[in-house]
């Protein structure tokens, strides 16, 4: 078995056992009996258990080699346990494990903390380390009240940030919402997200009037709004992007405003897109920005980072911090962000995810745009969709990829579009058997 973990990565998919197979439907089984029936879902042909992954493989129980298209959920963007975020882990962990959060603090929470604000696209930049992408977003989002004394927010419709109740007040799909409307904050205006296959300027200009519209009147509760969050390009909502020169209009009249502008590159930044943050890339000038998902490698960490000007608005600390946590600057994640941000210059992996992305996308596009029922192909960098008029299309398809050796994920609320987000380190030979794989699937209307 331990040979077949250490060849792991660069294999083509190898299925022994139609998955899910007996091992992965057992385990399924126990895991029925022990966790809350909302977690996991299952059925006959869903999920299978992930026992060694690799680069761009992943290994199940029942000993199936897949290839992983989703970077389970777009962590592993240097492709699973990639060995210098694993040499820096098992290192960190031997030395010290678990540090004080905001009170005595450690060298890699320092040194991380050093690297993210010159990575940052501000001069003077300070940031807040947490452990969730969601958590990021409670910091942002707590950040531009701080900074306008506004506590109105606006979001986009479609948008995804997360699930925390705070969080979840900017997330807008009604699945996560309904239960706990009682609870939500109800100081969040949502504006139209200019999908690229609206009318291009008119569903732009449309929504820079609905944002106009908010800031001057504030939110449905009447709270004015100091932070307008947006995702440069929304990932669960089905990868959609806005037309060309919507973002830089909304950083614009954003400005004019004095709320906070905050993007939220916790799926989208750290080379994703092709670019250090996807901001760069759609003309988003962002006053705050979340990342988290690929910043860790594997290891839960994230952050929110903004220009000094803006996070200077807390107070300073006069013994306890308004806002922290446990595992605030966990050395072994620091560990493994400094790894990952170590590889991403040494590897040059924000150019390799744009070359690789339109390679992807190229071909996608030339094989299944006229494919009936496929309405758009559309992507940045490694973030690709492919959407599809039938309601649960992409389900069905992630289900039939499976049985073919590809992991891939579903999006949109309507289960329309197909997700891919692998990792870089996808080989070429991976590339194609997965562009070839894919193509006959939607072929096939499978
Ligand atoms: C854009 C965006 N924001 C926030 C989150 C929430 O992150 P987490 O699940 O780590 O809390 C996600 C997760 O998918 C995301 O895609």
């Amino acid at each position: 078995m331990n040979d077949q973990v250490d060849q792991l990565g660069s294999l083509l998919p190898a299925i022994r056992t139609r998955p899910p197979g007996r091992r992965s439907r057992a385990l399924t089984a126990r895991l029925r009996a022990v966790e809350s029936r909302n977690v996991t879902y299952s059925d006959k042909s869903w999920p299978v258990f992930w026992d060694a992954a690799r680069g761009a493989n992943v290994l199940d129980a029942d000993g199936n080699i897949f290839v992983d298209l989703t970077s389970a959920f777009g962590v592993a963007l240097l492709g699973h346990a990639h060995p210098v975020v694993v040499s820096a882990v098992s290192h960190q962990a031997g030395k010290l494990m678990h540090g004080m959060g905001d009170v005595h603090p450690s060298l890699p929470r320092l040194a991380l903390m050093e690297r993210l604000c010159a990575f940052a696209p501000w001069g003077d930049t300070r940031a807040v380390l947490a452990s969730t992408g969601s958590e990021a977003v409670e910091i942002a989002l707590k950040t531009a009240q701080m900074a306008t004394g506004r506590p109105g927010v606006l979001a986009f419709e479609g948008a995804y940030h997360g699930l925390t109740l705070g969080a979840l007040a900017a997330t807008e799909r009604q699945l996560f919402r309904a239960p706990f409307e009682d609870r939500i904050y109800d100081g969040v205006a949502f504006a139209p997200f200019p999908d690229f296959l609206g009318e291009g300027s008119d569903a732009s200009d449309r929504a820079l009037d609905a944002v106009r519209a908010a800031l001057a009147g504030g939110a449905p509760n009447g709270d004015p709004i100091g932070a307008v969050i947006i995702e440069p390009v929304q990932g669960r909502a089905g990868v959609r992007l806005a037309p060309h020169g919507f973002m830089a209009a909304l950083s614009r009249v954003v400005a004019e405003s004095d709320a906070v502008l905050i993007a939220d590159e916790i799926f989208t930044g750290m080379g994703r897109c092709g670019a250090r943050f996807a901001s760069e890339r759609v003309g988003l000038a962002p006053d705050v920005i979340c990342v988290g998902k690929a910043l860790g490698g594997g290891m839960p960490v994230s952050a929110c980072l903004a220009s000094a000007a803006v996070m200077d608005t807390w107070p300073a600390s006069e013994g306890e911090a308004i806002h922290t946590s446990t595992f605030l600057g966990h050395p072994v994640a620091c560990a493994a962000a400094l790894a990952v941000l170590d590889t991403l210059e040494q590897e040059a992996v924000t150019e390799r995810a744009r070359v690789l992305g339109s390679r992807i996308l190229m071909a996608l596009r030339a094989q299944v745009s006229e494919v009936p029922g496929v309405i758009d192909v559309r992507g940045l960098g490694l973030l690709i969709g492919i959407e599809f008029a039938e309601s649960g299309r992409a389900v069905r398809l992630a289900e039939s990829a499976l049985r073919e050796g590809l992991l891939v994920l579903p999006a949109g609320d309507r289960g329309h579009v197909l997700e891919l987000a692998p990792p870089v380190e996808l080989t070429e030979a991976q590339t194609d058997f997965a562009v070839e794989t894919l193509v006959r699937l939607i072929r096939e209307g499978r």
